[in-house]
């Protein structure tokens, strides 16, 4: 292993965080291997999830969104999730996945990052390529109080031999951009951002980052494909609305997706 490898530190992590965030923090756990964050996150006690952090060195079985996995070598990446309770009923809770990509695309920002897009509802591409997935897990009534799980994956420095026979999808990592950046305070700032904005939207909801969407948004303008079903549906996305769905315009009307995956169409661009 290379000698200059610094592993994940709970004491650093708490040192970088905001005093204000440390104060809210329920718990932040360190594991070096576990299946999965956001597993080992929900097999807490339900009143021990809210604003505890649950990290790992590996996770032997990561998962991604629509059943993949998420690769997870040793000390390689971030693997992080976040217990939160939500008051509100399931209907407001839509425009999360979204949140969790801005907090992780703006903890980014911190570390010295530009140039990064949100891919709706929540992929961090950089040059094109995934660099973060989120995954955001929910149980309870539909009338809430929701218990979620956020989970976030940061590609910071993915072994490439290994990576390549196994991530089915273009990636990158962090490791061109801003070598030798600590995972500690990447950590650290990632904790704070999502912290601030799960907060503002438990208080507020999607529209103070509406415009934020807009800015960092990957798709807004260009050709996009879809599957419904069987078929396969081509047309120009136009943002997101209020309530986080993406809006398709395919020639003759706007649909609105709430749900799902979207592939850049690369020949129209
Ligand atoms: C995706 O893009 O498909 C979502 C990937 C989410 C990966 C993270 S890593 C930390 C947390 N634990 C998991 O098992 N998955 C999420």
């Amino acid at each position: 292993m290379n000698e200059r490898v610094e592993l994940l530190d709970k004491a650093l992590i708490l040192a970088g965080v905001q005093p204000q965030v440390a104060q809210q923090l329920r718990d932040l756990q360190v594991k070096t291997s576990l299946d999965s964050t956001n597993s080992a996150l929900r097999r807490l006690p339900l009143e021990e999830q809210h604003a505890t952090v649950v990290l790992a060195e590996h996770q032997s079985a990561g998962r991604g969104r629509l059943g993949r996995q998420w690769h997870s070598p040793f000390a390689s990446n971030l693997y992080l999730s976040l217990g939160w309770r939500f008051e509100q009923p399931l209907s407001e809770l839509g425009c999360l996945p979204l949140v969790v990509a801005l907090a992780t695309a703006d903890a980014l920002q911190r570390a010295g990052l530009d140039g990064h897009r949100v891919k709706w509802p929540n992929d961090i591409l950089l040059d094109g390529r995934k660099l973060c997935g989120c995954l955001v897990e929910m149980q309870g009534d539909a009338q809430g109080p929701y218990q979620v799980v956020l989970g976030v994956g940061v590609n910071v420095n993915m072994p490439h031999e290994e990576a390549a026979g196994v991530i089915d999808q273009p990636w990158t990592d962090l490791q061109s951009r801003l070598p030798g950046l600590s995972r500690n305070s990447l950590a650290a700032m990632l904790v704070d951002e999502l912290f601030g904005h799960i907060q503002s939207f438990a208080g507020q909801g999607f529209a103070p980052f509406k415009e934020r969407w807009k800015q960092m948004d990957a798709l807004i303008g260009k050709t996009i494909s879809t599957q419904d079903g069987h078929d396969q549906i081509e047309g120009i996305a136009l943002g997101v609305d209020d309530d986080g769905a993406l809006l398709l315009d395919i020639g003759d009307k706007v649909l609105k997706l709430h749900s799902g995956e979207v592939s850049l169409n690369k020949t129209k661009i």
